[in-house]
């Protein structure tokens, strides 16, 4: 069995950090002056909808470009680096809905995330050569690998278009660990989903992420989730952040409190 990808990601710790970062859509302030830092394990960007919370991953990402601070990934400033380029540095990350190519198999989908490490050339080349077709097939075993760990070896052959919205969550999922990337970002990778799918998410990610030096973010209104997997915790709050620590403080907390318990945060509504 290939090794889990995760655990291909050297010894180097990953994280990734906003340093007073402010966003505006015209007169919209989004994001006012966001000062956090995540590393590795998993860490929970919660708040209510329209918190800002996909603005700063669209942020880090490269899709959004802030009108002051920066982006640390990995200890290094991505100020003006492309979207292409913070994913070659390490940077991976899945969206509020799924952004897979339907008409592409579940496996292909997922190899697709592992196009960064063909060491022999593009996928059309590789085919030719030795080295390379040893190469690819020990990508498209650890793709296998990873479906395996969410339960959907059984569906690699299916076009991805034909899997359930909660599937379709999972596979993008595994396409981001596919990368080998040190930073992951899940844009609420639970919601929509089944209680099957959602535990085969946690299930998968415990598998590959525990012990490994991996740096998960993750955005998600389950609240049981983010407290069950996650050590620490940010909350976001009309564009500021508003509490960080352990899921234990962050419950405890008389702002976080106020913020969402009163608003029905923490029943998801
Ligand atoms: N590209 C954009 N153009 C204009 N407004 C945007 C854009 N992206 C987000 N917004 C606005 O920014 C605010 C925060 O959105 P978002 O980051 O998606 O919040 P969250 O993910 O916490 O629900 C919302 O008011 C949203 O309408
Ligand atoms: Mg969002």
């Amino acid at each position: 069995m290939a090794e889990s990808p995760a655990k291909g990601t050297g010894d180097v710790g990953g994280s990734i950090a906003w340093d007073d970062v402010s966003v505006a859509f015209g007169s919209n302030q989004v994001l006012d002056g966001v000062s956090l830092s995540f590393s590795s394990g998993f860490n929970g960007l919660i708040g209510p909808n329209g918190a800002g919370k996909t603005t700063c991953f669209n942020v880090a990402s490269g899709f959004v470009a802030p009108s002051s601070g920066q982006v640390r990934l990995n200890g290094t400033d991505v100020r003006g680096l492309s979207a292409v380029k913070r994913s070659r540095a390490g940077l991976a990350r899945t969206f509020q809905t799924p952004r897979l190519v339907l008409e592409m198999t579940v496996l292909e989908n997922v190899l697709v995330g592992t196009e960064r490490q063909h060491r022999a050339g593009h996928v059309r080349e590789v085919l030719s050569f030795p080295r390379a077709r040893r190469e690819a097939r020990e990508l498209a075993d650890m793709s296998m690998d990873l479906l395996r760990r969410f339960g959907l070896e059984g569906a690699a052959g299916q076009r991805a278009g034909s899997l359930s919205l909660g599937s379709q969550k999972l596979v993008e999922v595994a396409r981001a660990l596919a990368t080998q990337s040190t930073v992951l970002l899940l844009d609420e990778p639970a919601a929509g989903l089944s209680a099957s799918d959602t535990s085969a998410m946690v299930d998968g990610l415990h598998q590959l992420v525990e012990g490994t030096s991996l740096c998960v973010v993750i955005v998600e209104h389950d609240l049981q989730l983010i407290m069950s997997l996650c050590s620490s915790v940010a909350v976001l709050d009309f564009g500021r952040i508003i509490s960080q620590g352990t899921p234990e403080m962050i419950l405890q907390d008389k702002a976080v409190v106020d913020a969402y318990l009163g608003a029905g945060f923490a029943t998801g509504d």
